[in-house]
């Protein structure tokens, strides 16, 4: 634990569907060569892989039962392509793939980086398993913005488990109060800001608030205002 309140002393983001766009994959998929029939359900595809990687997370969470989020980001696409009709070993395999290697949103280089130049230490904190991780950071380019990339497969269990959320501190000798840390998953702004880091939900798809312990302390559209906000709460401190 540090002396004194330093705020922003490190910002930590969520991965997928924060810095990496999730849907990246399956949209680059349907615009390949001969994908007309996956072109067509490309979306349903997506929401329905995405809502289930999270799902089987959080029941292998509270089961105890825990594997890595790639076999968790496998097994939800084969629900997914069945649930479709389009279970297929070749688009299987494109689509993971497609999403090892997932693009960041626009902003986010340039994000990380001013934050960097204002003395923050930078963070991704995520369910990925650590290969997965390095990969997608290497390919959007911000690999070398970051300090660290921490993985809950160093405490063996998914968010929002509370232990997963203590790797900062434990890292970066930090209290929590000096943790901004940014999300675009509803639920893990809610839990990170209840176990008491300064919480920052990316809505990027205009949601409602996650009804749970905590609210999110701010509520941004995309990444590209979070610099500003950050430097505007250090001036308050
Ligand atoms: C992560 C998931 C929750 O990166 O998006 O941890």
């Amino acid at each position: 634990m540090s002396g004194s309140t330093n705020f922003g002393k490190v910002c930590v983001f969520d991965a997928y569907g924060t810095l990496f766009d999730v849907a990246a994959a399956a949209r680059a998929c349907a615009a390949e060569p001969g994908r007309e029939a996956f072109a067509e359900k490309w979306v349903e595809v997506a929401e329905t892989w995405r809502l289930k990687q999270l799902q089987y997370t959080w029941l292998r969470a509270l089961t105890g039962d825990h594997t890595d989020f790639w076999s968790v980001t496998g097994e939800s696409l084969d629900f997914a392509l069945e649930a479709t009709q389009l279970a297929e070993p070749t688009l299987r395999e494109r689509l993971l793939q497609l999403y090892f290697e997932l693009e960041a949103f626009a902003e986010v280089p340039a994000m990380l980086r001013a934050l960097k130049d204002s003395g923050s230490k930078l963070a991704i904190l995520s369910n990925g398993e650590p290969k997965m991780l390095d990969a997608a950071a290497q390919s959007a380019g911000i690999d070398s913005l970051l300090d660290d990339i921490l993985s809950v497969e160093s405490v063996g269990v998914f968010k929002p488990h509370p232990s997963v959320y203590d790797l900062v501190g434990q890292r970066f000798d930090c209290d929590r109060a000096e943790v901004v840390f940014v999300s675009s998953n509803g639920w893990d702004a809610c839990s990170a800001a209840a176990y008491g880091f300064f919480t920052v939900w990316v809505n990027r798809r205009n949601e409602p608030v996650d009804r749970l312990a905590a609210r999110p302390n701010e509520i941004l559209s995309d990444l590209s205002a979070l610099p500003g906000l950050v430097a505007s709460r250090k001036g308050q401190n």
